[in-house]
């Protein structure tokens, strides 16, 4: 069988196994196009949190991280949730130890704990809010403003958000390599070639970029600014698995993956972890309902309540 004929009878078995066994296919926007394709739905981390949590499947296959597979886990307690590879880990999540943010929330015993989403399901359970990057202004804001705030992991998120809301949470120390690598030089020059291009960037990503950004949001908030606003063109600060859904809404317009450091070969940012999971991995997953989230019934339980609350404040 030649390469096509192959990618077809993969996604032939993955549709069957699918239907068989009653499962919901998750996928991140980071995820490589040909899963994006065969997904039941595709969205950023607030979306996808939101339909595990509505789910009526009998096995959600979660098509992105680890941290994020945990989350439908903790939602979904009586389901089985499988990840194509369980080495799809997250550099922000693992910037953040749960005994070393233990021993952070310890020494400031009246502060809130907000955690952005992208931490692991231990860290859930020493905070008080969950947020994603769709719902973090509106959660820090709807807080009062002489209540103390920690924010963790990611401190560029934490600066873009103290800045826009005034406050002056204390930031945990944690970056996404991804967001942390993007080239404000290189980005400088392809809007010297593009002068009509349109800056637009997720806040994991560095201030100095931030700075030169005409909009920054969540991966879903990005999609809706490329497709609203008027411009026709956009370098788009973000992981590169973004373009495949931007590209298939906007064929007519013109969209640039901003680059990053030391990246002379294709100009854009991929996430290693999110590429681990290749469309082999999803049906051999979907086939044999393994690798398997397990977490114990303390940790499910303490994790879902800043989760609840999350979905309350958004
Ligand atoms: P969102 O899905 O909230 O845009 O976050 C992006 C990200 O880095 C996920 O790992
Ligand atoms: Fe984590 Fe960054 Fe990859 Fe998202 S893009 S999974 S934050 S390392």
């Amino acid at each position: 069988m030649n390469n096509s004929a192959n990618h077809d009878a993969l996604v032939q078995e993955i549709r069957a196994l699918k239907e068989a066994k009653n499962a919901l296919i998750l996928a991140h926007y980071y995820q490589v196009p040909e899963i994006q394709d065969i997904a039941d739905f595709v969205g950023d981390s607030l979306a996808l949190s939101k339909k595990a949590a509505e789910t009526e499947a009998d096995l959600i296959v979660f098509s992105g991280v680890h941290f994020m597979a945990e989350t439908a886990k903790i939602l979904n307690p009586t389901k089985k949730v499988v990840l194509p590879d369980l080495d799809a880990g997250c550099s922000l999540a693992e910037s953040c130890p749960p005994s070393e943010f233990k021993a952070f929330r310890e020494a400031h015993p009246d502060h809130l704990v907000v955690s952005y989403i992208n931490c692991s399901a231990e860290v859930k359970t020493l905070s008080d809010i969950i947020c994603t990057s769709s719902n973090a202004e509106k959660i820090i804001d709807s807080i009062p403003k002489d209540q103390p705030v920690i924010f963790a992991p990611d401190v560029n998120m934490g600066k873009y958000l103290n800045k826009k809301s005034g406050r002056e949470m204390k930031l945990w120390d944690g970056a996404c390599i991804v967001h942390e690598a993007f080239d404000l030089e290189k980005i400088l020059n392809l809007k010297e070639e593009h002068p009509e291009a349109k800056i637009i960037a997720h806040p994991e990503s560095e201030p100095h970029i931030l700075k030169v950004a005409n909009f920054i949001g969540s991966t879903a908030a990005l999609l809706r600014f490329a497709e609203e606003d008027a411009s026709s063109s956009f370098i788009v600060a973000t992981e590169h698995g973004i373009l495949h859904e931007m590209r298939k809404r906007l064929p007519h317009k013109t969209l640039i993956p901003a680059p990053a450091l030391e990246d002379n070969t294709c100009a854009c940012s991929e996430c290693a972890f999110m590429k681990v999971n290749t469309l082999e991995k999803l049906r051999n997953c979907l086939r044999d309902e393994k690798p398997e989230i397990h977490l114990s019934d303390t940790i499910i339980t303490e994790a879902l309540k800043p989760l609840e609350r999350m979905f309350e404040m958004s």
